[in-house]
Parts: C-alpha cells; structure tokens; sequence
C-alpha cells in the first residue's frame, strides 16, 4: 500500500515538513541497517482518537536501542509527547505512527560510535494489513528465524527485517498471505511482522520469546485479555504440526492486530472459519481499542485531532 504523505514529521525534537525529512545516502544506517524503530496505532473513539499502548511501544523503542548500545537522547515521556504533537500536528487520526532512531550521517566503517543518533517519527493513515477477511491463507516459511546470539531478536531493529522480507516474499510469490517462520531448531517462532496464537481444546498458547521472537505489545494484550476471560493460557513451544491440528490460529500486531488464519499449508484450520475463542479476544481488543468498551487496563492515551481521516480496510 503506498505512504499517504501528511505535513509533518517530529525529527530531533522539531515538526518539519514531511518533504524535507530526508537522510544522506552515506548515513550509517543505509549501509549497515543501524535503525530501531516502533509501529504504532492510533484508533477512532467516539469522542476523538487515542493512541494503543503508547508508553510500552517507546520503551521498546528505548529498550532495542539499549541493546544495540544505541543511547536516545531522549526520555520515554519526551517521546511519548512527541507522538502526540505530530499526531495533533498533523490531524490525522485513526492512523498509524512510525517512530524510528537510525545511525546517521557520520563515519564510514562498521563500528557505529562516530555517527550521530537522529530519531524520526512521522504518522500516516495505514488500513488492515493482513489480507483475507474470514481468515488468511498462510504457509509456514523454507526460512527460520533470527538464529539466538547472532541477531537479537527482542530489538525491533531494521536489519532484522531482511529476514521478515524474504519470509513475506516468499509467502507472496507462492500464493500465500503471508508466512509463519520457524526458529533454527525448528519450532514456532512467528510471522514476518506479527506473533502467533492456537486455541486446542480451549487452551491459549502461544511461543515464548526464547523462541526467538519479538516481544509483540499485541501479544502482551492478548495475553492480558485472555487472562483477564479467565481463558488458560499457555506460553510454551510449539512444534509446527501443532499448529495443522490447532482449532483457531491468528497472527497478532500492531499492523495484523487479532488476524483469524483460515490455512496453514492449505491445510485447514478447525472449520475454516474465526473461532469462538479469536471472535471473544478480537471483539475486547477492538472494543478497547475503539473506545467501545472500558480502558480497563490504561492502554490508551488520548489526542487532539479536530478532522477525523476514515481508514478503509
Ligand atoms: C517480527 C514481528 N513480530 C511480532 C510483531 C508484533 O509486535 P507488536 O504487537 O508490538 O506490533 C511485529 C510487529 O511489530 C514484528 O515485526
């Protein structure tokens, strides 16, 4: 889907227009993929627009630039105050906002420590990510993921998304709406750009992030959801055959948010449609997130945005 251009981007502590928001081709980051960076949504509500989890998203932010030794000149209140003035600034909401902290213009060389920091965050409007509405039809990807100790998994950092991009590719050429990759000991890890979930026999489970994968918000709400409609869950591994023989299967994100997969390999899952258990976690993260139901665990934080943009899925 192509990028709706807005006004503004917040960049080192300044709105500049969107135009003008540009980095040198000999930036650190271009050569190496020295970049950490946040997907986040900022939902309708009746009465305006609120942002999903916007502290836990920044100190994600903070944390893959810790591990990265990548220090942001920056606090965690400062950036969550700058979301929300490029947001207000802009005036488009629901959209969806993309904070990122790259290596800049500087020294050319592996060793990043001569380049400065520059943190970007800009907002756009963005729809459903995940194709298929009764459920999507994915494979389980020829690539494993992040292997542990060579890139860290738990950092949201652009580089690791070479490997995101040849599982999506790889999906998309054979026919699939996405892939769900393995880790290199060949159990469940998760999609290209969302975690993944099973319901069997009204259990929850979902991999650990041992198995190398990222620390999704989503899936820290879903879990809190779940826990929260007294459902049992279940963080262990999961051997891929599990996940033929599971009765529901969904990927969560920010982008995918609660996305039903109808097949897996074309192998069906269940009946082929959204389960029982995905409809009741879908329908209380939606409701939440829409402003439908109570903010019962404070995950929204509110925004002034005078025109509201209709995102169609
Ligand atoms: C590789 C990967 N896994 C999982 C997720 C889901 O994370 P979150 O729910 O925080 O968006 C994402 C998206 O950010 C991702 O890129």
């Amino acid at each position: 889907m192509p990028i709706q251009p807005t006004e503004k981007i917040w960049r080192n502590g300044q709105l500049i227009p969107w135009e003008q928001a540009n980095i040198h081709v000999m930036s650190h980051v271009i050569h190496y993929g020295s970049s950490v960076f946040e997907g986040i949504r900022c939902y309708g509500q009746p009465s305006g627009a609120a942002v999903f989890r916007l502290p836990e998203h920044m100190q994600r932010l903070l944390d893959s630039g810790k591990i990265y030794r990548m220090v942001l000149p920056y606090t965690l209140d400062e950036l969550c105050a700058a979301v929300v003035d490029v947001i207000e600034a802009n005036g488009v909401a629901p959209c969806y906002i993309r904070p990122i902290a790259l290596r800049g213009y500087g020294e050319i060389g592996v060793n990043p420590a001569g380049s400065p920091i520059d943190v970007f965050i800009a907002n756009f409007p963005w729809g459903k990510y995940v194709a298929g509405h009764g459920g999507a039809d994915v494979c389980i990807s020829s690539w494993n993921r992040l292997a542990p100790n060579t890139m860290p998994a738990l950092a949201k950092a652009g580089a690791n998304y070479m490997n995101s991009q040849l599982i999506r590719m790889e999906a998309d050429i054979n026919g699939y709406a996405e892939g769900i990759a393995l880790d290199v000991n060949g159990l469940v890890s998760e999609g290209s750009g969302e975690n993944v979930f099973l319901v069997r026999n009204g259990v929850l489970y979902t991999p650990p992030l041992a198995n190398s994968a990222l620390s999704g918000i989503t899936r820290d709400s879903v879990l809190t959801i779940a826990r929260h409609l007294g459902l049992p869950v279940v963080e262990q591994s999961v051997p891929r055959e599990l996940l033929y023989i599971a009765d529901e299967v969904f990927f969560t994100g920010t982008a995918a948010e609660v996305s039903p997969i109808r097949s897996i390999d074309r192998i069906v899952i269940g009946d082929g449609e959204p389960g029982a258990i995905t409809k009741q976690i879908a329908d209380e993260f939606f409701g939440i997130a829409n402003g439908l139901r109570p903010d019962r665990f404070g995950w929204l934080t509110p925004v002034k945005v005078d025109t509201a943009v209709t995102v169609t899925a």
